[in-house]
């Protein structure tokens, strides 16, 4: 992981993060939260943490001193579930210490494994489903009450908009908001959309009171969250009716202006787009507002349309390529980044030979590379042949990833010389001497910590780079970006 790459979601999937949050009431009871997955899943236990908070849990770093610990897990790929099941396996050994200790799993494998993980796996005395923790309180209690608990119901309404999240990024610059939940996309190998359920957008002025309220605690970026925010929709159906004719409509492009007008001051990002569904709007609103960041995750998965088809993913090549020009034409030194599966379900020499093609055609500052882990349920489970050798996978995949840091390389190399507002977010991990912040185009720069402080702005001369980062000196002269 690069320093400081806390708010972007793909790079930490698989990854525990241990959170502590602020104390309520306290009951004397303790509670351990570990997080598992995307930022979504991070944002969730930022909900989590906040409903507990209330029933007077506060939460420890110490997992042998819990009476409660709580797993929020991720399905994404079997590895991800593996390393749960492995820690899993750990908490439950706490218990022959602790008779009381009660470990709960939440999130998309909880989704995904229901009553399984009490009767079959035995690993857990409570499973929650992602829609259901405003529950959890009532579901602990149970537990205590010496029965077994389970709610995985998802929800086609819960959006979680009137609970105020406890913030658990200390650092108090950056912070997420999730704007919806659910995908309704059925991309052939995702588990999401049976982890997650259906789609549904959560009511802009929450989203908007939640910005504000970031802003005055000092907060100096937001990154809206969504499994695919360019279909954010208020106030419209599915087929996209007007829901109440009182009311407005409100579409991904009119939130993001909404956002960027909480203050100039107020950096926002976004993830993640989808390229069947970015329209040049968005794109529009990004240009018209300096705060809004240039920087567009827009997976890919594949570079060839025969293999986009197996994926069910809406596009073509042609179109991906055109939702790119757009891109470049609207917002020139705009920054992009993806993700790409290798080894997918039949595929051929020629189809990895595709999208190695369109990596060089595109240069992506960053990409999140993944081999093909089948799950279950899926479209292409039930379809398709899990066929591309395990070996040919791997070296598909080893050979992305070379080429694509190499155009990333020529690309931030090209960043040396040049001067960037950068907001600062933390110290860097190396040294004590030294700042990190960003680029709007995401990209992390190390500086001197001079007499500036976390939240300020500064303008920072980029003299190097290693091969994803720059390092650099603060200026007082103009930025060019
Ligand atoms: N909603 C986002 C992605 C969410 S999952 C989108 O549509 O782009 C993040 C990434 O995990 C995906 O972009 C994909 O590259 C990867 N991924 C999802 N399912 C996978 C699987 N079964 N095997 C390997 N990688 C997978
Ligand atoms: Fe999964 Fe596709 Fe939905 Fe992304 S858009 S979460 S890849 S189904
Ligand atoms: Fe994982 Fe669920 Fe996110 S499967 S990637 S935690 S939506």
């Amino acid at each position: 992981m690069r320093e400081g790459d806390i708010n972007i979601d793909e790079s930490r999937q698989g990854e525990a993060i241990h959170i502590e949050q602020p104390s309520a009431p306290s009951t004397g009871l303790k509670m351990f939260l570990e997080s598992y997955g995307c930022a979504m899943n991070f944002s969730d236990s930022e909900i989590i943490a906040s409903i507990m908070s209330d029933v007077g849990y506060v939460t420890t770093r110490d997992e042998t001193e819990a009476d409660l610990i709580l797993v929020n897990t991720c399905s994404i790929r079997e590895k991800a579930e593996e390393r749960v099941r492995n820690r899993l396996k750990e908490f439950k050994r706490y218990k022959l210490k602790n008779r009381r200790l009660v470990v709960g799993m939440l999130g998309c494998m909880a989704e995904r494994l229901k009553e399984n993980l009490l009767e079959q796996e035995k690993l857990v005395d409570l499973v929650v489903g992602p829609d259901a923790y405003r529950d959890l309180p009532s579901l602990v209690k149970q537990v205590n009450g010496g029965q077994k608990a389970v709610n995985v119901l998802l929800s086609r309404e819960e959006t979680y908009a009137d609970v105020s999240p406890v913030r658990l990024d200390k650092s108090g610059v950056t912070a997420f908001i999730s704007i919806m939940r659910g995908c309704d996309n059925m991309c052939s190998f995702c588990v999401v959309p049976f982890t997650r359920g259906r789609e549904r957008s959560r009511e802009p002025k929450s989203i908007v009171a939640e910005a504000h309220d970031l802003f005055n605690q000092g907060y100096r970026e937001v990154t809206l969250l969504g499994q695919n925010v360019d279909s954010y929709k208020w106030n419209l159906d599915i087929k996209g009716i007007i829901k109440d004719s009182e009311q407005p409509i409100v579409r991904f492009a009119e939130l993001l202006e909404m956002v960027a007008k909480v203050n100039p001051d107020l950096r926002v990002r976004f993830s993640t787009s989808h390229p069947k569904d970015m329209i040049d709007d968005v794109l529009h609103v990004i240009a018209r507002h300096e705060n809004l960041c240039k920087y567009i995750h827009l997976p890919i998965q594949s570079g060839a349309s025969s293999m986009l088809k197996r994926m069910n993913r809406g596009y073509t090549r042609e179109w991906y390529l055109d939702r790119i020009a757009a891109i470049k034409r609207i917002l020139p030194d705009c920054a992009l980044s993806t993700d790409i599966i290798t080894g997918f379900c039949g595929e051929t020499e020629q189809e990895h030979l595709e999208t190695m093609s369109i990596l060089k055609e595109v240069g992506f500052i960053m990409a999140y590379n993944f081999k093909y882990s089948e799950r279950p349920k899926t479209l292409a489970e039930r379809k398709f042949e899990d066929d591309v050798p395990e070996e040919v996978k791997s070296a598909r995949l080893t050979e992305i990833i070379k080429h694509q840091r190499s155009y990333a390389s020529v690309l931030i190399q090209a960043m040396v010389g040049k001067v960037y507002r950068v907001l600062v977010e933390g110290v860097s991990k190396k040294s004590a001497e030294n700042f990190y912040g960003r680029t709007t185009h995401n990209i992390v720069i190390i500086f001197d910590k001079g007499d500036l402080s976390l939240c300020d702005y500064v303008n920072v001369r980029a003299l190097d780079c290693t091969s994803a980062t720059l390092k650099g000196e603060v200026t007082t002269d103009q930025a060019d970006a």
